[in-house]
């Protein structure tokens, strides 16, 4: 093996400039805005704060041992999907599995919005804007309303029409962290002609109390996105499912690689599942927490911060890339939100560990 580490001998402006064939769209999109810092308080990421218990590290670990690594993995992680689908209580066959639930999400708008429609509301998640643009879906933002409410009427007019694609809700909504009425998700879904999937993506429902699950028995045209990452605290391991009935998902399976969900995976998944007691003191703590913090920043001088049914909070200040810096000198590390049309000022705060939502409100009242 060699040492030497050779490099494009082009300078950077001469490989810019080439085209490679590659479509128009994918160059002149945006790469998904991230950048790792490192920080002794880290609230960023919407991550749990804690890891997967080591008990259960090592019982995925022997799992690991005893699987044979030279063979593929199961093509569409099937007996996964069955351990998935006795946890959630929705059939197997309707469960699509991938790494990650980003990767549903730019399948959903490769299989019912490139070429077609994709509708969502601004400011959303990324990725259902990114995805789009890199397939060139005909991408409909509608705005969030002044207090995040839904742009109900506009929304509804577009799902009434034949026109065929997918629409995107997040419940709770990312970055807002406002749960919507659930009358109001009725409502688009009965508005919504079959020609329409509507994906109501529950990256955050488990600190919601409440989940969307009993309306996929009611319509047909629904899809639940869920991920690890999240309540689950698997975020590295990167596992999401799709829920959906039976022939919607075979048409979103085919779009994925096949054995798109490695072995090595499918064991800490399969573990996490058998025993999940520990999800919930997480997320009863994510709960008390969140109360905690929006308690304590409530009233003030200069921020805003916005109720949450999720693990973060969105936060309204003068200026976000001085108060990014203001708290990461303090060691609290946050992410700016204020690219966002909308959402001038803001920052997204999630919620961490007791004592690092103690320094993280410390920090911030320091800067009243
Ligand atoms: C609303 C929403 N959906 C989906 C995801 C993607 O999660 P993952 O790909 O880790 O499953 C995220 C991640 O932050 C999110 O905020």
């Amino acid at each position: 093996m060699s040492n030497v580490v050779r490099r494009w001998c082009y300078d950077a402006a001469v490989l810019n400039s080439i085209n490679y064939g590659i479509r128009q769209a994918v160059r002149d999109a945006a790469e998904y805005p991230f950048s790792k810092i490192d920080a002794p308080v880290k609230l960023d990421q919407n991550e749990s704060a804690y890891d997967f218990p080591t008990k259960l590290k090592t019982i995925a670990l022997e799992r690991m041992l005893h699987s044979d690594w030279n063979r593929y993995p199961d093509i569409h992680a099937n007996s996964l999907s069955e351990k998935i689908a006795a946890h959630v209580g929705w059939q197997a066959e309707g469960i699509v599995i991938t790494p990650g639930s980003n990767v549903l999400i730019h399948a959903l708008a490769q299989a019912a919005g490139m070429r077609q429609r994709v509708l969502s509301v601004s400011p959303a998640f990324s990725l259902y804007a990114l995805s789009s643009k890199l397939l060139e879906a005909d991408l409909l933002e509608y705005p969030l309303n002044p207090d995040f409410t839904l742009p109900l009427t506009a929304l509804k007019t577009q799902l009434e029409q034949a026109t065929p694609g997918v629409v995107f809700l997040a419940e709770p909504h990312a970055p807002t962290g406002a749960l919507h009425p659930i009358e109001e998700v009725e409502a688009l879904l009965k508005a919504a002609s079959e020609q329409w999937i509507v994906v109501i993506d529950e990256a955050y429902f488990e600190f919601s109390n409440r989940s969307h699950l009993a309306l996929l028995g009611q319509y047909p045209n629904v899809c639940i996105l869920r991920t690890f990452s999240k309540a689950w605290g698997l975020a590295g391991v990167r596992v999401g499912y799709l829920l959906a009935n039976p022939m919607l998902a075979t048409q979103i399976q085919k779009i994925l690689s096949p054995f798109n969900v490695s072995g090595i995976t499918q064991a800490v998944i399969e573990t996490a599942l058998e025993q999940p007691a520990y999800v919930q003191q997480r997320i009863s703590e994510v709960i008390t927490e969140r109360a905690r913090v929006y308690a304590a920043l409530e009233s003030h001088a200069i921020w805003k911060i916005f109720p949450s049914a999720a693990n973060y909070h969105l936060i309204r200040t003068p200026d976000a890339k001085i108060a990014h810096a203001q708290l990461l000198e303090k060691g609290v590390l946050v992410r700016k939100q204020d690219s966002y049309l909308g959402l001038e000022g803001c920052i997204r705060v999630s919620i961490g560990t007791p004592a690092e939502n103690t320094a993280f409100i410390a920090a911030a009242l320091e800067l009243e």
